[in-house]
Formats: C-alpha cells, structure tokens, sequence
C-alpha cells in the first residue's frame, strides 16, 4: 500500500508555528508516528511552500499508490491550480486541516480543494493525518 502525504506552506514550521492552533508537534514527529503506527503503509512525505510544487507532487503520486492525504494550507483558500491538479488524477485524495477551518476568519471557510477531493478533515488536530490513511485503508477493502 501507498500513500502519499502532501503538505503546504508553512507547515514545515509545525511545532513552532501558533502552537496553541497546530499545537506543539513538528512535522517530522507527526510523520515518523504515522510511519510507525501504519508499518505496512509505504509513505512519501512531500512538504513545500511553493505552490507549483505541490502541483508537482500531485501529479507524481496522483496516477499510482492507493491515494493522497494532502494539507495544501494557505493555498486552499487561493489554489485553482492545486484543485485542478486533484481533478487531473484519478487517485483518492484526503484533504486534511489540523485546526478547523470553519471557526477561524472568514476567508478560511472557503476552500478551492473540497469540492475536487473524496473527503474533509478539519479541526481534529494532527490526529486528521492518521484518521484519513485510515480511510483510504478501508476504502481498498
Ligand atoms: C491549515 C488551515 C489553513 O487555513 C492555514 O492557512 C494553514 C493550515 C490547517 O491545517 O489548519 O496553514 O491548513
């Protein structure tokens, strides 16, 4: 099984960045937990803040593997390019939110990406990583 895990800017800075929103884990922990609590799963891990590279990333992991869990950050609320790039690949993608994007400003309601992807995760921590491998686990059964 393969899985992508796809994150946008500023999420390098987890662990540091507005703790008391992201709360205080850094990336790589949330991602070496995954890693162990899914052994079977073969991840990739991709991080950027440049938003073609995240297209990129997409479309690379996007026509084979069993899906992608993908947090695209600030470029939810901006990205017609990351929402078409979802639209272009026929895998399952998980869009995934570590706070909840409903309850904080305005803007942040509004995502290009929901509409394109299977399903939303927000507001349940960084417990939303693992909640949407499970997902796409199940959905292979
Ligand atoms: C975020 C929510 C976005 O609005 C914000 O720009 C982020 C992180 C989240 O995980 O809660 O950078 O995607």
């Amino acid at each position: 099984m393969k899985i992508a895990i796809i994150n946008g800017p500023n999420l390098n800075l987890l662990g540091k960045r507005e703790t008391d929103i992201y709360g205080g884990l850094s990336l790589d922990v949330v991602l070496s937990k995954l890693a162990d609590q899914f052994e079977d799963v073969t991840f990739s891990f991709f991080q950027s803040n440049i938003e073609g590279e995240l297209v990129d990333a997409i479309q690379k992991h996007g026509f084979d593997g069993d899906g992608i869990v993908i947090n695209p950050a600030a470029y939810s609320h901006t990205s017609v390019a990351i929402a078409d790039a979802i639209s272009a690949v026929p895998v399952k993608v998980v869009e995934v939110h570590i706070s909840n994007i409903f309850s904080r400003e305005k803007f942040r309601e509004h995502s290009f990406v929901s509409s394109k992807v299977d399903g939303v995760i927000s507001g349940l921590g960084v417990k939303g990583y693992a909640l949407a491998v499970e997902f796409l686990l199940n959905e292979r059964l």
